[in-house]
């Protein structure tokens, strides 16, 4: 057994702060949490002192693009110059540059790329990870996206879990057939990704700058049919009708959010829909005072609708891989709590990715992810801003 003891403040992310905490893990699974005095170790089971430090579980990122080809950074001069994220991909830039860098790629090659951000993904502290397709746009590039996270599922030590996002916007070859290529998701890429077993998820971009809520639904309809989980990329741009979809779906989540409104918050509560934000966005896009989604914030609160943060980890719109840094901005952008933030980023984001029962807390039955780090409190650590290495990552009950 792996005994990690004296730890001065565990936050189990189940509610509860332990002051003066052990815990006791056997194999991958944790079998006892609770006070020093209560727990003790036998005879050969191996020790972490854990005086000086604070315990997490795993951060669980809950969405992220994290296989894609070439680099976005040279295009963040117009955005500095004022160009907007809408602009930049209208005029070819954007999404569609990265699709065709990804086109280009060797399944090795992205593969190799991917698996180096996993690793800087993993040091700070994610040991869960959804990644989504989406920058291959044709039946053998979303394939092959697939497959590289069905390799990296494979040969790193995180959990993954697959998403195909083949609708994430339309490709510029079908420009003036758009229907055609919502029948192409739809009705070609969907049905070979389930029989092939690549996703378990699916998700649309639903926006002025991706797919029409008509659009959605026809893409929606047939993954529910073939058993895959829903997600949405909704209401980011603008007020679209996404939400509206993801109520009538019951998805699993709506993620940004920037411009949901009172109608959709209420329908969004009776589908048990959870909201995913996601501040990098805001702060790379340059979008601090664009929506009000502090008070969109206190509303979901308000309407009980659980909120959890993810990194939104792309080339374009979010080049960044910390859910320590998501949370420093994610706390000061929508006056989210300690526990608030924390929770959104272990338990919440678990529930979205339908692993609450295994993942995303530290309690007995669980999984044993979990994080130590030297830090005056659990308070002071998510306090002091940006990312420090971890003392200790234990992944599945092993010390990586
Ligand atoms: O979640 N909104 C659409 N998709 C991504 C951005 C993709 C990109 O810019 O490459 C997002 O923000
Ligand atoms: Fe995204």
């Amino acid at each position: 057994m792996l005994i990690i003891k004296n730890i001065k403040e565990l936050a189990t992310c189940a509610g509860e702060i332990i002051p003066n905490a052990t815990v006791a893990i056997d194999g991958e699974k944790i079998i006892a949490v609770g006070k020093s005095s209560e727990i003790s170790a036998r005879k050969g089971d191996e020790i972490i002192d854990a005086t000086e430090m604070i315990a997490l579980p795993g951060f669980v990122d809950c969405h992220t693009h994290a296989v894609f080809g070439g680099s976005r950074a040279k295009e963040y001069d117009a955005k500095l110059q004022g160009m907007s994220y809408a602009e930049v991909q209208k005029k070819g830039g954007g999404i569609h540059y990265t699709v065709q860098e990804t086109r280009k790629a060797s399944e090795n090659e992205l593969y190799a790329s991917a698996k180096s951000r996993l690793e800087e993904m993993l040091r700070r502290g994610t040991t869960t990870v959804e990644i989504k397709s989406g920058y291959g746009l044709t039946t053998v590039d979303e394939i092959k996206i697939l497959r590289v996270i069905r390799r990296l599922s494979e040969s790193e030590p995180q959990d993954i879990v697959a998403t195909f996002l083949g609708a994430h916007t339309v490709p510029k070859e079908f420009k003036n057939a758009r229907e055609t290529y919502v029948d192409l998701v739809a009705n070609k890429m969907l049905p070979r990704i389930a029989k092939e077993k690549l996703a378990e998820c699916a998700d649309v971009f639903c926006d002025p700058l991706g797919f029409t809520p008509e659009e959605t639904e026809k893409v929606f309809s047939k993954a529910e049919s073939l058993g895959f989980k829903l997600h949405i990329h909704g209401e980011q741009t603008a007020h679209f009708g996404g939400a509206k979809v993801a109520a009538k779906f019951r998805a699993m989540s709506l993620d940004h959010g920037d411009y949901l409104d009172d109608d959709d918050i209420s329908l969004l509560k009776k589908s048990g829909t959870t909201v995913v934000l996601l501040p990098g966005v805001l702060m790379h896009c340059m979008d601090w005072g664009k929506t009000k989604l502090a008070d969109t914030v206190v509303k979901l609160k308000t309407a009980g609708i659980p909120i959890a943060f993810a990194t939104d980890y792309n080339p374009g719109s979010a080049p960044v891989l910390s859910m320590k840094i998501i949370m420093d901005l994610g706390m000061r952008l929508f006056k989210m709590g300690v526990m608030e933030c924390l929770q959104a980023s272990t338990i919440i984001p678990a529930k979205v990715l339908d692993r609450e029962k295994t993942l995303g807390s530290i309690e007995v039955g669980k999984q044993a992810d979990i994080l130590l780090i030297k830090a005056h409190s659990v308070a002071d650590y998510l306090y002091q801003i940006g990312d420090r290495h971890f003392d200790f990552i234990i992944k599945k009950g092993k010390i990586i």
